[in-house]
């Protein structure tokens, strides 16, 4: 085969070669077949000097010109693979903004949290402030300074957690009017919202609630105050066609005392199961405060007067949202928590 038959092959084969390319390392191998130390174009530049004398320009260019084109094809063919390759990569990495985003699911407030905070805005509107009391408090705060003596029987009524005998969890949150009066002259206008404990669980019991407590002493204050207060609230918290009635009862530190019912928000009054057929629901408890507190932080009971109540948090919030299991507060079930 003389040399121009074998450039033309050669070039055949380049062409056929090329154009099966796709990687780099194809068009690295490619160059070193072809125009490498020993490729096959490199290879018939050797073979110059074993042609005949005149021959030789002439194949000389020929290979040059085979060379050139095969230098030009190469350069060519990396152009168009990196292309390719650019293209392929852009497509991969592409990011499809069409694609609706993923929801974060948003927390929400707890019920126990949305009613504190109603009951807080209603009484401070009224002029309360918002004061706080420890958790772990002094036997002498919880019950002997609210005129529960250690061998009274009303300490039956708590279901203490005692820590020392000195030290219990609150059981109410009471002991706060006692801090809020040794801190304090007269007037006085607090409201304490809190946690409090007793060693109670079944159905309609939990270890740990809330209540609010509230206490105005000022001059002249009477049970027309009381009840001008607790009604209002309820008016405000239930809606003002609610019923609400006072009925007498007793506490250590209040005299006289009272509980407060409001018409059932279940049955509107008629009687049913919620209130057991009553027509009337509990909510809290209050009274004048008794003339024995005032004893244990030096107020004048002849010349101030005042009256206090302690109220249920989960209470209102049940009969607020028609919640009729206490433990549904407490399971962070998400199904139940989402619906406030
Ligand atoms: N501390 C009482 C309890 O937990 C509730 C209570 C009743 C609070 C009458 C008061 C009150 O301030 O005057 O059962």
């Amino acid at each position: 085969m003389d040399l121009k038959q074998e450039i033309s092959a050669l070039e055949e084969e380049v062409r056929g070669h090329l154009s099966t390319i796709e990687t780099l390392e194809g068009l690295e191998r490619f160059r070193v077949g072809y125009l490498g130390k020993k490729g096959k174009v490199t290879l018939l530049t050797k073979r110059l000097g074993t042609l005949p004398r005149e021959e030789r320009p002439e194949a000389g260019k020929e290979i040059n010109r085979l060379k050139a084109w095969v230098e030009a094809e190469l350069e060519r063919k990396t152009h168009t693979v990196k292309e390719a390759l650019r293209q392929k990569r852009l497509a991969e990495e592409r990011v499809d903004i069409t694609l609706p985003g993923r929801r974060v699911p948003r927390g929400r407030d707890h019920p126990i949290t949305l009613v504190s905070r109603e009951i807080t805005d209603i009484f401070v509107g009224m002029g309360f402030e918002a004061v706080e009391g420890p958790e772990v408090e002094l036997d002498y705060y919880n019950f002997e300074a609210l005129n529960i003596p250690k061998d009274h029987p009303a300490r039956d009524m708590q279901d203490t957690f005692y820590i020392s005998d000195n030290v219990v969890l609150r059981t109410h949150t009471s002991p706060v009017q006692v801090r809020t009066m040794e801190k304090q002259r007269p007037p006085v206008r607090v409201i304490a919202l809190g946690v409090v404990y007793r060693c109670d669980s079944d159905v309609t019991h939990t270890p740990m609630f809330h209540q609010v407590e509230g206490l105005l002493v000022d001059k002249n204050i009477t049970m027309g105050d009381l009840k001008g207060v607790l009604t209002r609230f309820v008016h405000l918290m239930f809606g003002k066609d609610v019923g609400v009635r006072f009925r007498p009862s007793y506490f250590p530190f209040t005299e006289p005392s009272a509980e407060v019912d409001i018409q059932c928000v279940i049955c509107k009054g008629k009687g049913c199961r919620v209130c057991g057929n009553t027509g009337w629901l509990e909510i809290l408890g209050c009274g004048m405060v008794d003339p024995a507190v005032y004893g244990f932080v030096d107020y004048d009971p002849e010349t101030v007067s005042g009256f206090a109540w302690g109220l249920g948090v989960e209470r209102v919030a049940m009969l607020k949202y028609g919640i009729n299991d206490l433990r549904s507060f407490f399971e962070n079930d998400l199904r139940f928590l989402s619906q406030f």
